[in-house]
């Protein structure tokens, strides 16, 4: 049986012990140990406690109270150690002091853009916007929209064909040839095939316009691109004429363009309207006076257009002669390389952010 002095002394040592420990713990998981050998049931501490009964009165009074001072300090550090601890903790999860990380912001691609901005003009004027299909068939790309086999406005869109053009070299009459094109596939070289679909599953009036990509054999170069896009339009009701399809393109362009823009309409071709036009914008480079974008012409052609030809009418099943309509297509990249002076058409489709990110 020790003395109370030396129990004393003990008690002195644990605690210098102790509370160096717990100082020093780094973790929860250390505290809790410290706790278990400094105050847990096999801890000297609680032993000498425990044991208070086998001394004198005087010598229990003594060493009870500075052993329950010495616990009381314990638990007192061991409380506010963990406190500490657990805000360190929370400092280390959450740092709200470090600046936010930041994510690229995504956009639109420019082309897009146009697309929309194009498309809202119509649609404030009541028009409904409305795709078709890439893969197309020769008869709504070409035949039915008055190029039958044969046509020579044919070779002028160098197209894709996805079936062999060899059911073309049979005998075949022309009605028979005609039919034969209704299983002929391809990329659609245009935009136009999807006024065809559109009359077939519609009466008039129709009023749309018809934004997508299209496709021809062309080898890429700054203009020329095998993949691009168009907008077509089409407005058919009762008597339509030319001069709302000139009203309704003029004042698109001086909208795209800016008020100041001058239109001019010169006559041209296309074998699904008759008349034909194509439309030139003031140069946006020069505002017309010449330069090398226009070629010192003063002038930009934009669009083709032209009233529907009687033919396309018939084609669908509308009555020519009560029925009249325009129709118009545009290039979008075109638009957008004039809009934005984008001098290569190639960079549309090279995804490179720096150009991107400027739109
Ligand atoms: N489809 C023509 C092309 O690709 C563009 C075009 C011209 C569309 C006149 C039309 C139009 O609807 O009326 O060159």
């Amino acid at each position: 049986m020790s003395s109370a002095e030396e129990i004393l002394n003990e008690i002195e040592t644990i605690q210098k012990e102790a509370l160096r420990a717990i100082e020093g713990a780094g973790s929860k998981e250390e505290l809790e140990k410290l706790r278990v050998s400094y105050l847990g049931r096999k801890a000297r501490l609680t032993f000498i406690l425990r044991s208070l009964k086998d001394l004198s009165p005087e010598d229990r009074r003594l060493v009870g109270s500075r052993a329950n001072e010495v616990k009381a300090k314990l638990e007192e550090l061991l409380r506010s150690k963990e406190e500490e601890l657990s805000k360190k903790h929370a400092r280390e999860v959450i740092d709200f002091s470090l600046p936010g990380k930041k994510f690229p912001r995504g956009r639109e691609h420019p082309l897009q853009k146009l697309i929309e901005e194009i498309s809202y003009f119509f649609v404030g004027l009541g028009y409904e916007v409305v795709s078709g299909p890439e893969a197309e068939l020769d008869y709504y790309n070409f035949t039915a929209l008055n190029i039958p086999p044969y046509h020579p406005a044919r070779s002028m869109h160098d197209t894709f064909y996805l079936t062999p053009e060899t059911l073309f070299e049979l005998d075949l009459s022309e009605a028979e040839l005609r039919e034969a094109t209704r299983n002929i596939a391809l990329l659609r070289t245009h935009t136009s095939p999807v006024q065809i679909r559109t009359m077939l599953r519609k009466k008039p009036p129709v009023f749309i316009i018809a934004p997508g990509k299209c496709y021809r054999k062309d080898i890429p170069d700054a203009t020329h691109s095998p993949v691009f896009h168009q907008i077509e339009g089409l407005a058919v009701a009762e008597g339509i004429t030319f001069a709302d399809l000139k009203g309704t393109l003029e004042s698109f362009l001086k909208y795209l363009f800016g008020d100041e823009t001058k239109v001019q309409f010169r006559a041209s071709y296309f074998p699904f309207t008759e008349p034909s036009a194509e439309v030139d914008v003031s140069c946006i480079i020069c505002g017309g006076r010449g330069c090398r974008v226009c070629k010192d012409s003063g002038w930009l052609e934009v669009l083709g257009a032209g009233m529907v030809h009687p033919a396309v009418l018939e084609e669908v099943g509308y009555d020519s002669e009560k029925y009249t309509g325009f129709a118009f297509g545009m290039g979008v990249e075109r638009l957008a390389m004039l809009k934005y002076r984008i001098p290569d058409i190639r960079l549309f489709l090279e995804n490179n952010i720096q150009f991107l990110e400027q739109f």
